[in-house]
């Protein structure tokens, strides 16, 4: 009966598989293949229930939870700088500019140095992975050689990781001692570092991809911006860029090309199925029909948002509008590593939008109406909204679903949830979890089918 199965999960599973709607599967098993991928899911009912886990128990293939243990569904970080986590919690009192010129940008020069790159890297992913991030997509730098440690990092980590070596090759908008050399060299760059991670990736299950980055509009001239959609189109790639983040990104862009972020990215070449923006803020009525009509994703970054964005991301219109958002915990414009804590912030960051901030307006002038977004719906955008935008198969279980899971442990030693036996119902559970959930809650991550955290 198991021909062909790696591994038999037995557990509970909190997943949300449509916006807004959480799902519970009491007791199942998930059935996973030597390629990590899911051949079957069964529940309580199904009468090779019993079976199963007998032939799975002799072939010592069973991996059962506890009473206290659920499943999660791996999450899926879309926007992270990696090399800013040294500058994770530092200078956020500053604006966008002044915390990218003086703290920023000196930092990532250090990345030509690959040694510290590696060092840096290793650290951030294993944190990642920690955390239940089973894949994230990353800036490196505008360094080739460090850019590529990174991906080493995920491949070691067992972490699946989408990389993009960082162009940044305009003159008027980046100091001298942290750019491209030229415009032709960063395209040249881009287009051997697309090739030199698909030789590394040939034979890793969970998979690392190269993404063409475009750091934001101000950082690059039209032509590296034309040069780099051309390579897209060419490569079939991934896009990531920053896109509307705040007054003063977005006015530039519009005093410099004479059109919003959108118009501009879609112009370059640059908004597609594989297109990833993060942030989004200013994002008007047209722009989002650019972004649903393209299949462009939302990375939306609520905890840098609150720092740098000067606006909360109109999640609900967007998402009426057909675009797909995932989260980002942007570091370091973000602090947190974890998309637990982005996740509570986009609950929360909802409501101020909703409600307003300033109690000297009047209640029914000071916030955006019908803004809110659930607990419930954040959980869906750090998984499937993540797993639509990377158009793979990832954020639920399911059958044909790769096998990313998180074990939650409610009773964990150093870390247990409170329960009185008042508040049992399942969504209330999962609130819990999602709310109150510390690292030491995390006990096992398993990425494609295969255990690369354990948390004894
Ligand atoms: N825009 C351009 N670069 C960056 C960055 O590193 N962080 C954020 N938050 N915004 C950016
Ligand atoms: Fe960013």
């Amino acid at each position: 009966m198991l021909n062909n199965i790696n591994n038999v999960f037995k557990g509970s599973v909190f997943q949300t598989k449509e916006y807004g709607t959480l799902e519970y599967l009491d007791n199942i098993l998930i059935l996973v293949d030597n390629k990590g991928i899911i051949k079957n899911v069964i529940e309580k009912e199904n009468e090779y229930y019993k079976p199963i886990i007998e032939e799975a128990t002799n072939k010592n293939i069973l991996v059962e939870l506890s009473e206290s243990q659920y499943f999660l569904p791996g999450f899926i970080d879309l926007h992270i700088h990696a090399p800013q986590w040294p500058q994770a919690g530092i200078a956020l009192d500053d604006s966008l500019d002044v915390w990218l010129n003086e703290c920023t940008f000196p930092l990532e020069a250090k990345y030509s140095d690959v040694n510290f790159a590696q060092k840096v890297y290793d650290d951030l992913v294993k944190n990642l992975v920690a955390r239940g991030t089973t894949t994230a997509m990353y800036f490196a730098t505008v360094h080739h050689n460090s850019s590529l440690e990174l991906v080493k990092s995920c491949i070691n980590n067992g972490q699946r990781g989408f990389v993009g070596k960082v162009v940044m090759d305009n003159v008027e908008m980046t100091p001298d001692y942290y750019r491209d050399n030229s415009t032709n060299e960063a395209l040249l760059d881009t287009e051997k570092f697309i090739q030199d991670v698909i030789k590394l990736g040939e034979n890793v299950l969970q998979g690392v991809y190269p993404v063409v980055t475009p750091r934001f509009i101000p950082s690059c001239t039209d032509e590296a911006l034309y040069g780099l959609g051309k390579i897209v189109k060419k490569y079939d790639a991934y896009v990531q860029s920053h896109c509307s983040e705040c007054d003063w990104e977005h006015n530039y862009v519009k005093s410099r090309l004479g059109m919003t972020d959108t118009q501009a990215l879609n112009k370059f070449g640059l908004l597609g199925e594989k297109s990833v923006m993060a942030h989004c803020n200013f994002l008007n009525e047209g722009d989002g029909e650019i972004f649903n009509q393209t299949g462009t994703s939302i990375a939306h970054c609520p905890i840098s948002n609150s720092y740098f964005a000067n606006a909360v991301l109109p999640v609900k219109r967007l998402k009426k509008q057909g675009v797909n958002i995932g989260l980002g915990t942007d570091i370091s414009g973000g602090f947190s590593p974890s998309l637990y804590d982005n996740i509570k912030q986009v609950v929360i960051s909802s409501r101020m939008l909703e409600d307003g901030v300033d109690s000297n307006i009047s209640n029914t002038n000071r916030g955006v109406n019908d803004s809110r977004t659930s607990v419930v719906e954040a959980f869906y955008l750090a998984t499937k909204g993540g797993g639509d935008a990377l158009k793979l198969p990832l954020g639920i279980i399911e059958e044909g679903y790769i096998c990313d899971l998180q074990v939650i442990d409610i009773n964990a030693s150093k870390s247990k949830l409170p329960n009185f036996n008042i508040f049992n119902d399942k969504k209330h559970l999962l609130e819990k979890i999602l709310y109150l959930s510390t690292i030491n809650n995390i006990k096992q991550v398993w990425i494609q089918g295969k255990l690369v955290y354990e948390n004894n």
